[in-house]
This record gives C-alpha cells, structure tokens and sequence, in this order.
C-alpha cells in the first residue's frame, strides 16, 4: 500500500522538473523566436521553471505561478525572492481569465502538469479532478471499454488552448507525447487560430523516472500563420525535425509527406470489415491448455473435461506478432453472437456449464461494463466472424506490420485474442489474397504514416479501416481478382 506520501506524490503528479531540464527547454524556447510579454506557470511546484524563464526572458513584464501544495508554494516564493509572483491555488477552481487579463501578453503558458489519469485517480479516490470529468463526451463503447480514460494534464492543456484563443500566446509544457497529440487533434479538428507546433522528445525515465514516451509541447496560438502541421524532433538540440506530424481528413498523421504520397489508397472498405477478437477478461478460467485424454488444464492449476464444441483453439498477440501459427492453448467460448443466450448451455453443454458455474464468482467480477445487463458468462466482440474458417491477423501492439493468414487447427476455425485485429475471410484464396494486398509495399508505407508506434495500442481497427483493399488491389494490378472475393458478403 502506497503511503500518505507517496499518494500525495501520485494524485499531484508531483515530480519536479530538474533545474538543467527547464533551463534547457527555455533556451529551446527562446530560439524559437517565442518572446513572452508575460510568463504563466500554471501548476509550478517549487518553481524550477518559473527561475528559468525568469532569467531567458528577461523582458517579460510577469512572472506568474499557481501551485497547490503550500510547501511547494513557498520553497518558489524563496526560490524567486521579487522575481516573480507566487501564489497558492487549485488549477481546477482559479479563476483564469482574470489572471491572465492582468498582462496584454503575448503570454507563454509553460511548464510540467501532473502527469496522472483519471483512473488512476479513480484508484487512489483522488479528487484532484475537474468538477465535471466527463469531458470530451465519450459516448457507447469508448466510454465502456475504458477510451474515456484521460490524463488530467489533458484536461488542463484543453484549457489554456481557451485561455489563448481569446488572446495570443504560446503552450509550452512538458507532456506525454500521446497528450499533446491529443490536444492537435482537438485544435485542428475545431479549426483552432494555432500556429505550427512542434514537438522535442525528452527521455522520460532520465529526468523522472517515468517509462513513457514524453516531449516538450509548443503551440503557437493566435499568433503567426495558421497551420495544420506539427514538427518532430528527437531531442531538445535536434537542429532539424525528424519527422512532421499533420491532420489530413480528418484524422492525426504521424508522416504528413508519406500520408500525402499514399493518400490515393485512403477510403472506405465495402467488402471486408476488420474485426477485433474475442474479449473475456478472465484468462484463467477462459484459456486453457490441451491436457490428457481430451481433458483440458485451465490457468487455476484445474484440469477439466468440457465440450469440445464449446472450446476453439486461440492465436494470442504475441502468436500473430511473431506469426506462430501453431495454436497452443484454446479459448472456451460460450456464445456465438454478443448477447448470446447462455442459460441454455445447461442443456447442450453440462460440462461447460457446470465449470462456468464453478467460476461463476470470478466472471462475475469482471469490472468492465460491457458485461453489465448481458447473460452470465458473456464475451465480447463475437460474431460470425470469430469463427470463419480463415483470417487474415495483426497484432494491435507492434508496428512491425507482420499480418499473418490463420487458418483452421484441427478442423475448428482459430479464435483471437481481443488485441488482434483481422479480416474473416471464407476460403484460403480468399485470405491469400488479402494477405497479398496488406503485406505490399504501398500498404505499409500509408500505415506506417499514420501509426504512432508509442501509443499503448498503435494498431486498431479504426486505423485499418482507412486504407481502402480495394483501391491497393487495383494499385497493384489486382482488381479483378479482388473482384471474385468482393461481391458476398464477408462472415459476420
Ligand atoms: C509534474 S509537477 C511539476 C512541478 C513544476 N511545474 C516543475 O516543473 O518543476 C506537477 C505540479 O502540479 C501541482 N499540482 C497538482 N495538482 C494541482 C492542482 N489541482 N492545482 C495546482 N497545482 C497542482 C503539484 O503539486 C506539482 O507541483
């Protein structure tokens, strides 16, 4: 159990920014051409920041910070002596708009906000939350499946993007890079006055010990040219951006020239839908292993007789990442539509049921929504589709893009885990086919500039679905053999 402390820490997201870090960033800053009327640090700590922008911008007219923590409020205040102008307050109850009146600007919004989720908040029965924390509306099964999660610095640089658009200015924070590219999203989606960002990798873990992909954010608002782009680069002194990131119908590229040279190869998919696996939650009890004499060994240290209509031999992530075909364990699954009725495997599956009923305590406790309201013993994302013959895989963790054809183990159709994505396809020319077009070259090269290998899950469904099968069949020279897969229906 983490002590009052370290909770104190987490809630706060309380890691100080090292003095030779925001030095550093404030130099970045200043040759960038940024010259602030005026400085804000909204969440300043012990004001690390707030005494390096002090000394790079020496024309300022303020220096102004917020923090919470009345100790770290008045380590700042003697840090800064009559430098600048520190004062104790809640992000989430501060009257903003009338702070920032107090200076024409431009104003430069810099700094480290806490670096927490709000279910990691959830955990600790933390309130250091907005009031309304539903933001960003996330409907159906975003919110059920847990994409409501959010990172509170999120919400806080959703904010200052307001502050700034009534006025002009500049973000510069210390951010996961998933954050800020959260926030280009949003200002570009909603067509916000923002100018070219940028974004500068920093090594997380050297400066805070944190194992996530972070950077140093800048946006430009309402000051110079509009733009849809962001620059990537790699470190802090990189002279030159390694990459630029845009927004393009609508949606976030990672490779804006790549996007733009593959683009032809964007649209819809009539006839094939990629589909997801199937969703349990509960491994031990829903994964087994092959044991003696028809017997099954589930992750309990159980071996158990079951239906063997009701069990499917599984291809997990970590299988299609590395194209293991062979299926070692099996899934039971015991519907085969979402919704499925399963009281009536009393009938046509004892077995089964009576060991689902067993472990009904432990299925039962599954948190996540999407079981809520639906039989006992539900899965989801199944349909006909988890049970085609033959499939065409991707892993959602790897930007390798090692898609693999799976095809029936044992006379049964192979089942997937829910991070696998995959395409339900009738027959082996069929999955041959497909497997074709996603393993060439153009289809990879339009992937690959949209992907963002950091994301927790850089694969998905959604992304898939961008890039058109039929249009890389007829790039390659393959329209009329897509055609003989392309007017039935695929399963599901
Ligand atoms: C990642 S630290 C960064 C501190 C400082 N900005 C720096 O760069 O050294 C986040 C800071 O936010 C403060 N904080 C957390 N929640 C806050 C809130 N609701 N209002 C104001 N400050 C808050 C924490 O106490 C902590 O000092």
């Amino acid at each position: 159990m983490a002590g009052p402390k370290a909770r104190d820490t987490w809630q706060y997201g309380d890691f100080q920014t090292p003095p030779d870090l925001a030095r550093q960033v404030c130099a970045v800053l200043a040759a960038r051409g940024i010259a602030p009327g005026a400085i804000l640090e909204p969440t300043c700590g012990r004001g690390a920041f707030l005494a390096a922008a002090r000394a790079g911008f020496p024309r300022a007219r303020q220096v102004l910070g917020v923090e919470i923590n009345p100790t770290h409020v008045q380590d700042a205040r003697a840090r800064l002596g009559a430098g600048a102008c520190v004062e104790q307050g809640d992000f989430f109850t501060v009257d903003w708009p009338a702070v920032l009146a107090r200076d024409e600007g431009p104003w430069l919004v810099l700094g480290n906000p806490p670096w927490v989720t709000n279910a990691e908040l959830g955990l600790l029965k933390s309130t250091n939350l907005p009031a309304k924390s539903n933001f960003q509306r996330h409907k159906g099964l975003d919110a059920l499946t847990g994409k409501a999660n959010f990172d509170i610095s999120e919400w806080m640089l959703l904010q200052q993007l307001d502050w700034l658009r009534a006025r002009s200015g500049w973000i510069a924070m210390l951010v996961k890079a998933a954050v800020a590219r959260k926030i280009l999203r949003q200002a570009w989606k909603r067509g916000d006055p923002v100018g070219r960002a940028a974004l500068y990798r920093i090594d997380a873990m050297q400066h805070f010990g944190a194992s996530v992909e972070a950077c140093l954010f800048v946006l430009p608002v309402g000051i110079g040219a509009r733009s849809r782009d962001c620059d990537v680069f790699d470190t802090l002194d990189a002279a030159a951006p390694q990459a630029t990131l845009g927004f393009h119908d609508q949606v976030l590229v990672s490779d804006v020239p790549a996007y733009l040279r593959h683009r032809a190869l964007v649209g819809g998919n009539r006839h094939h839908v990629w589909r997801s696996g199937v969703k349990h939650d509960c491994a031990r009890v829903m994964e087994l292993t092959r044991a003696e004499a028809g017997h099954y060994a589930n992750g309990l240290g159980e071996v158990v007789l079951l239906e063997p209509e009701m069990v499917f031999p599984l291809l997990k992530s970590s299988d299609v990442a590395r194209g293991r075909a062979r299926a070692e364990r099996v899934m039971l699954v015991p519907q085969r539509e979402i919704g499925g009725d399963t009281a009536a495997l009393a009938q046509t599956a004892p077995l089964t049921w009576h060991y689902l009923q067993r472990h009904g305590a432990r299925l039962d406790a599954r948190s996540s929504v999407i079981y809520r309201g639906k039989p006992r013993f539900s899965v989801f994302g199944v349909g006909a589709y988890s049970f085609a013959p033959w499939k065409v895989a991707i892993s959602g963790f790897y930007t390798s893009f090692n898609f693999m054809k799976v095809g029936p183990s044992g006379g049964k159709p192979v089942v997937l885990d829910d991070t696998v994505y995959f395409l339900p396809c009738r027959s082996e020319a069929e999955a041959d086919l497909l497997l074709t077009l996603v393993r060439s070259p153009p289809y990879a090269a339009l992937l690959r500039a949209m992907v963002f290998p950091g994301d927790k899950r850089p694969v998905t469904a959604d992304l898939l679905k961008r890039v058109s099968l039929e249009l890389v069949a007829s790039h390659l020279g393959l329209a009329e053999a897509y055609a003989v897969f392309a007017d039935r229906p695929a399963p599901g």
